[in-house]
């Protein structure tokens, strides 16, 4: 159901760093429910088409070969209000603003590799969504 989604990718250094069991652990822990998830690797063309809102920024190149540099673990996640309340347990983008307590404190390594994304928008979380899971690979609740 619109609004109650959001679209996760744990990031290709906390993959090699095994991290995948402890931030799937607090992401069920904070109460969200993993509606659809798989281990991929994205092709550089596949990342500039999920980060093309940033490509006019200075980081966008770097941005693509990381992302694409390794496997990934991309994952809808649902609960009611589930954009805002992601965007607080992952805390900020740069981890060394972010919360103690917050996925990206915990486990992140700098502002680029850092940990895991979350979709910023209602909307973004169904492109996202779409661009990672077909309609049977997500569950059938959503
Ligand atoms: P994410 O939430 O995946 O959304 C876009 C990503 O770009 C962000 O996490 C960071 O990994 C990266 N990013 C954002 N701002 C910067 C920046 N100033 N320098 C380098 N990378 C950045």
């Amino acid at each position: 159901m619109a609004g109650n989604i959001t679209l996760t990718i744990i990031k290709p250094e906390a993959i090699s760093k095994n991290y995948t069991g402890p931030i799937l652990n607090m992401i069920n822990q904070a109460g969200f429910s993993i509606a659809a998830m798989k281990l991929t690797k994205l092709s550089s063309k596949q990342a500039e088409e999920f980060y093309a809102v940033h490509r006019d920024k200075p980081f966008y190149n770097d941005l693509v070969e990381f992302i694409s540099s390794g496997s990934i673990v991309a994952a809808v996640l649902e609960k009611d209000n589930a954009v805002e309340d992601f965007r607080k347990l992952i805390g900020a983008t740069n981890p060394e603003n972010a919360e103690e307590g917050t996925i990206r404190k915990l486990y992140a390594e700098s502002l680029q590799m850092n940990a895991v994304h979350g979709s910023d928008s209602d909307e973004n979380a169904q492109i996202e969504s779409a661009f990672f899971f077909a309609r049977s690979e997500r569950a059938d609740y959503l």
